[in-house]
């Protein structure tokens, strides 16, 4: 049976921008993420605390989470190390989103360590965290092909999870980052993760690089997930993916589920909107279904 409703997790101010080769002005950000809100969206990744050496697009980290830190939706922000925590805690975040590579080649790409190594040094944080109340999210890239070993045995990535469920995260968000899995597998994982994992929230968070995350998105839907990372206008990709592209775009995905009767909260003209607000200061162009037709009314 399908969900009558589904929770929109809005990723575009950080998997779609940290890409970015441009630096996009703060206030751009902060307005694109204001207008997101009043689209609905009620839980969003705003930025990420990692290096600026790394990610230069992710260096007003601090100054996006001030301006948003005193309202009552989920503001989630990413922290890769203890450093990125510190730095997290110190502006008052609630929400932290922790991130790690089943594959041991992308984690060091990305993060610099195995994963072991991140895991060790991430349980205790976990455990602190917890203990003073803060949202924890993981974040569990190449959860089904990584760029560099190709495709990742499923058992690797449920145990990954478990490890990260035994750990106290209230979410974990699976991904495919580089937008290889095919809708059978989708479905064959987050069944297997739902069955075994019913303590934590269930995210699934899908990069359309092929064009097969609606597919993939309506395979977790029968696999019984409810909760879906997208970016408006499609936008993102991790820097140290290579050929990742976007997200699956928030407004193809709401349209998607609102047609079949899934209520999601999140109002499409007004999300027209906030990706008007960013269009102009990226790159790419947008070419997402929905908001070409929006577009060319
Ligand atoms: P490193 O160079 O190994 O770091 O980078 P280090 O520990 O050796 O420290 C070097 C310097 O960086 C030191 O400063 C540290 O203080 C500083 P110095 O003494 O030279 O002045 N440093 C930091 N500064 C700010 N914030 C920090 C931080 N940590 C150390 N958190 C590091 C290791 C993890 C920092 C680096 O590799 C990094 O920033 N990586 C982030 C990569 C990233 O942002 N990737 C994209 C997000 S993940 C993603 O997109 C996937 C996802 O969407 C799911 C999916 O689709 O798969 C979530
Ligand atoms: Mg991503």
């Amino acid at each position: 049976v399908l969900p009558t409703k589904a929770v929109i997790i809005e990723v575009g101010p950080r998997d779609g921008l940290q890409n970015e080769k441009s630096f996009v002005p703060t206030d751009i950000k902060n307005k694109f993420i204001e207008q997101l809100k009043s689209s609905g969206v009620t839980e969003m990744e705003l930025t990420s605390f990692v290096s600026p050496k790394w990610v230069p697009q992710m260096q007003d980290a601090a100054e996006i989470v001030l301006v948003n830190s005193s309202d009552t939706y989920r503001n989630i922000v990413l922290a890769p190390n203890r450093k990125g925590v510190e730095r997290a805690l110190e502006t008052g975040c609630k929400a932290i989103a922790v991130f790690v590579g089943v594959s041991n080649s992308f984690n060091k790409k990305n993060i610099n360590k195995t994963t072991r190594e991140s895991m060790e040094e991430l349980k205790p944080i976990i455990a602190e965290l917890k203990a003073t109340n803060v949202f924890v999210r993981a974040c569990i890239s190449t959860s089904f092909y990584c760029p560099f070993e190709g495709k990742i045995a499923e058992e690797d990535t449920i145990a990954l999870c478990k490890e990260f469920a035994q750990s106290g995260v209230d979410e974990l968000s699976v991904a495919d980052t580089i937008g290889m899995a095919a809708p059978t597998e989708s479905f064959s994982l987050f069944s297997k993760l739902k069955k075994q994992l019913p303590e934590v929230l269930l995210t699934a968070h899908f990069h359309d690089t092929r064009k097969m995350a609606l597919a993939n998105i309506y395979a977790a839907l029968e696999a019984g997930i409810d909760r879906f990372d997208t970016s408006a206008g499609g936008l993102g990709g991790c820097p140290f993916a290579p050929g990742a592209t976007g997200n699956v775009a928030t407004e193809d995905v709401v349209y998607m589920l609102e047609r079949m009767g899934i209520e999601t909260g999140i109002h499409l003209d007004e999300l027209v909107k906030a990706i008007d607000i960013i269009a102009p200061s990226i790159s790419r162009k947008i070419e997402t279904g929905y908001y070409q037709l929006a577009k060319a009314k």
